[in-house]
């Protein structure tokens, strides 16, 4: 069975990016990342609304890192410490070896390839470092753009469930990509 250990917490460089552990300072950031309509469009969670419950989800994060059990990144410039995105294994099947991956960026920050080059170093760091066998995202079929990140870094759509998943008044699809070890 697969053995998770986030201890020290693995800090990635990529090109442009530092991928580094969210903190309590970054509540403001992740207030206005996942209060954003724009943002939050294909993410089947309730928008927060105050920092309080950036905080909360901030101590979330924190304690499956510290349980082992899942990790999230805070996507930064090298040169500029403000969170503009999270990106992280949300959710591991240790007993198949598989993890999903899941990202957000705020929406300024769009279009200039910064979460496939996170995804791109994070791939890396699952197959080599954590040892998964199979990598997995889920999402929306009206998600173009995450559509095309998965794709651009290789993943491969495996299945689209219809009106499988009920949110927010209505039943919606889900699509799943995934990307095998090599
Ligand atoms: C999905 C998301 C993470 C993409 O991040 P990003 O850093 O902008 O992605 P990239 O710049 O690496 O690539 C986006 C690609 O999608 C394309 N794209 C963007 N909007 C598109 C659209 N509406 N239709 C088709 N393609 C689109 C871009 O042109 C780009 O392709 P290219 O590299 O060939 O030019 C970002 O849009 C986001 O945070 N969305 C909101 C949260 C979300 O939906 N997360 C995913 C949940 S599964």
């Amino acid at each position: 069975m697969l053995e998770l250990n986030f201890n020290p917490f693995p800090v990635i460089e990529t090109d442009r990016l530092l991928l580094r552990r969210v903190t309590n300072d970054d509540a403001n950031a992740v207030f206005e990342l996942r209060s954003n309509p724009e943002s939050m469009k294909f993410i089947p969670r309730p928008l927060l609304k105050n920092t309080e419950e950036a905080l909360e989800l901030i101590a979330e994060i924190d304690s499956k890192i510290e349980t082992n059990i899942g990790i999230n990144w805070a996507i930064t410039l090298k040169d500029n410490p403000k969170l503009l995105g999270i990106i992280g294994y949300y959710r591991t099947q240790p007993e198949n070896y598989r993890s999903e991956i899941g990202y957000i960026l705020l929406p300024e920050f769009h279009g200039k390839g910064i979460v496939s080059e996170a995804l791109n170093r994070l791939i890396k760091y699952g197959f080599e470092d954590l040892k998964l066998h199979s990598i997995e995202a889920i999402i929306d079929p009206e998600n173009f753009a995450s559509e095309k990140v998965l794709q651009k870094c290789g993943f491969i759509k495996e299945a689209h469930f219809k009106e499988s998943d009920y949110y927010g008044g209505r039943f919606r699809d889900k699509v799943i990509y995934s990307l095998l070890e090599k």
